[in-house]
């Protein structure tokens, strides 16, 4: 299985901080944004991986990054979006990098706390299909929010006014090679963007996704609360490693 993460985007929702810089390269605690998604695949076992970002400070990613190294990558994989066309438009640019395999996908600002392992070797043993990790969240009208069935999951709403349940995907996908024929089908939503939604909720008709909940603490840092949220949650987690502090 082979890694994607969506970098791209203007994070214009935490200008003046993403004027001069990518959003992804902003601090959390004691490292730049972009490290823990990549940490997350990497430790999922996964060695092939695709960033994808955009912007005008691209090149800063292969200064920081170069060929993966420091996460004891060999080589790692980048392209560029232009503009912010929306998630599933970034994602589409991985379909040549897929090469039809299956893609454990990662939201460059989803910063979360357990190993993503578990899931990556159920969705190798699922045949098809797509795969979302969802949590319950106090403030659900941000996200995509899930509508059940009982228990089964009926469709992906993105920021409702009304949430249908305290459910929301986080930025944490599973698909198989069908994710970019319908990413071909989509169009642009009313905020100008292909949305990953719609992109799942294709998947859910055709009965097609698998659910399951993520473990411990979760967060995307797109917005100033959340930014300032996961540098406090990684800051007080004892299980990621802090420079300068001893582990006992
Ligand atoms: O964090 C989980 C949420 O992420 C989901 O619950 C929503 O369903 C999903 O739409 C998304 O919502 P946001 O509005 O928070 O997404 P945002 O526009 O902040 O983009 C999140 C990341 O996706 C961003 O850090 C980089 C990547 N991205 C985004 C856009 C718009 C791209 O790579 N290219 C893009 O054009």
């Amino acid at each position: 299985m082979k890694g994607v993460i969506l970098a791209g985007g203007l994070g214009t929702r935490l200008n003046p901080l993403t004027q001069v810089t990518n959003k992804h390269l902003l601090p959390i605690y004691d490292r730049p944004m972009i490290f823990y998604p990549l940490r997350a695949l990497v430790e999922a076992g996964i060695r092939d991986i695709l960033i994808v970002t955009g912007g005008n400070n691209a090149g800063d990613f292969l200064k920081l990054i170069g060929n993966g190294a420091a996460f004891g990558l060999k080589h790692i994989n980048y392209t560029y979006q232009k503009g912010e066309g929306g998630i599933a438009e970034a994602l589409g640019l991985a379909e040549h990098f897929s090469g039809g395999e299956k893609i454990a996908v990662v939201l460059g600002d989803n910063i979360f706390e357990r190993s993503l392992k578990p899931f990556v070797d159920s969705f190798k043993r699922q045949k098809s299909g797509a795969k979302i990790l969802i949590q319950k969240v106090a403030d659900p009208q941000r996200f995509g929010v899930v509508s059940f069935k009982g228990k089964k999951v009926l469709k992906v709403t993105e920021k409702p006014k009304r949430p249908d349940s305290a459910y929301i995907v986080t930025g944490i996908y599973m698909y198989d090679a069908e994710v970019f024929r319908i990413v071909k089908t989509l169009k642009p939503s009313g905020r100008g963007e292909l949305e990953i939604t719609d992109v799942n909720n294709a998947y859910i008709r055709a009965g097609r996704m698998t659910c399951d909940i993520l473990p411990g603490w979760w967060t995307d840092s797109g917005t100033f609360e959340s930014l300032l949220r996961a540098g406090q949650l990684v800051a007080r987690d004892p299980s990621i490693p802090k420079p300068g502090r001893r582990r006992s």
